[in-house]
């Protein structure tokens, strides 16, 4: 949706095809933390105004090893960075609601998408909706469809090259209702495994705390869950907690992946049907941005004239950016989480870094700027 903006802006016409409802795209639950990158797009789109009223604006957050917390202070840092706490499903709304008021074609419910011609000059589009079959032909196919779509699946298996990796627990998140512990969010690394206090507004907690893979929803009430956050958390925030009812309860599995095979022809791969990261840092979303804003230019500089530089460009400069957040999700999850195959000397190695960050200002400031978001040259 974000290149859909871009592509508009540039007098490009699209078409967006979402295999889901706009109600479960706008409900859907899914990260919180906008890099001040994606909020300055979202104004050169205008589509920034309820961000800059209602987006948490934080220039800070805590670290915390075994009960023991530290803050990092982003604003003096980095020279005055921060990150904003706003929904991807406030994200969406604003996203789509500004779509309908320019005429953005978005079709809700496209099934059975299939893209055929990807290695010619005239790619068609086929989908399905209310069984009505449609044909597309267009100039370019861009692959916005996540980790599970057809457009990354759409490329031959000898042209594709992909790295990862699967980490062996996952995220138990839930939603409720109750004040965050804390006014900015807090990472925490406990001998239990890590867990995370978030928010989505003063009154909304966001939380989350590594779980085994094989554990199920059933297995942890409401009550399992404050008790362990709690214990994870330590005594600094233990009596600041305020637990209530989960109104959503989820676990998510983590893995690391990037296709580095971009382009295929007339096919070009955005956000997470070209690569994966651990959520840890909360890099996910704003990195399919930054792809979309390199893609946007480049087709922006084809239409306009005639110039393919920025298209045959594209996935030496959005890979650049891939690689450095990936480090930075890897390597914020090796320090956070408790690794079940790992033993005591990697836990001194954990517990040594954390004592480094909370001493030294140029780890911090390492820290800092890449949670804050890497200059995108916009
Ligand atoms: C959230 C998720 C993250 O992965 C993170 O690092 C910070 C916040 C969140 O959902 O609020």
């Amino acid at each position: 949706m974000f290149l859909a903006h871009l592509l508009h802006q540039a007098g490009v016409d699209c078409v967006v095809l979402e295999a889901r409802t706009r109600e479960y795209v706008e409900g859907r639950v899914r990260a919180g933390v906008l890099e001040q990158n994606t909020v300055r797009l979202m104004h050169r789109l205008g589509i920034g105004a309820r961000v800059a009223r209602e987006g948490l604006v934080h220039a800070g957050t805590t670290l915390c090893v075994d009960g023991e917390p530290f803050h990092v202070n982003f604003a003096d840092l980095t020279g005055g960075g921060a990150v904003t706490v706003y929904g991807q499903s406030e994200v969406m709304k604003d996203l789509n609601d500004a779509a309908d008021r320019r005429g953005i074609r978005v079709i809700y419910g496209a099934t059975d998408v299939t893209p055929t011609g990807l290695d010619t000059r005239t790619p068609v589009i086929r989908w399905t909706k209310r069984d009505d079959t449609q044909d597309l032909e267009c100039d370019f196919v861009i692959g916005c469809d996540g980790y599970h779509g057809v457009s990354r699946a759409s490329i031959p298996a000898e042209a594709l090259e992909t790295f990862g990796r699967v980490y062996p627990f996952g995220w138990l998140g839930i939603l409720a209702d109750v004040p965050p512990c804390n006014h900015e969010l807090v990472y925490a690394n406990h001998d239990h495994g890590f867990a995370l206090a978030s928010m989505r507004s003063p009154t909304r907690s966001r939380c989350y705390l590594q779980c085994s893979l094989e554990d199920g929803i059933d297995e942890w009430s409401d009550q399992r869950f404050w008790d362990e956050f709690s214990v994870r958390m330590g005594e600094t925030f233990t009596a600041r907690i305020t637990r209530g009812p989960s109104f959503e309860k989820s676990i998510a599995p983590l893995r690391s992946f990037v296709c580095t095979t971009m382009r295929w022809g007339r096919l070009f791969l955005a956000g997470d049907a070209a690569h994966i990261v651990p959520p840890t840092g909360a890099k996910g979303l704003n990195l399919a941005v930054a792809d979309v804003v390199v893609l946007g230019d480049a087709l922006a500089a084809w239409y306009g004239a005639g110039d393919d530089t920025g298209l045959e460009d594209y996935p030496r400069r959005a890979l650049d950016r891939v690689w450095k957040a990936e480090r930075f999700s890897w390597w914020l999850t090796n320090l956070t989480h408790r690794f079940p195959d790992r033993d005591q000397f990697e836990r001194h190695m954990q517990i040594a870094e954390f004592s480094y960050l909370r001493q030294s200002r140029a780890a911090q400031t390492s820290f800092a700027e890449n949670y804050v978001g890497l200059p995108l040259d916009f």
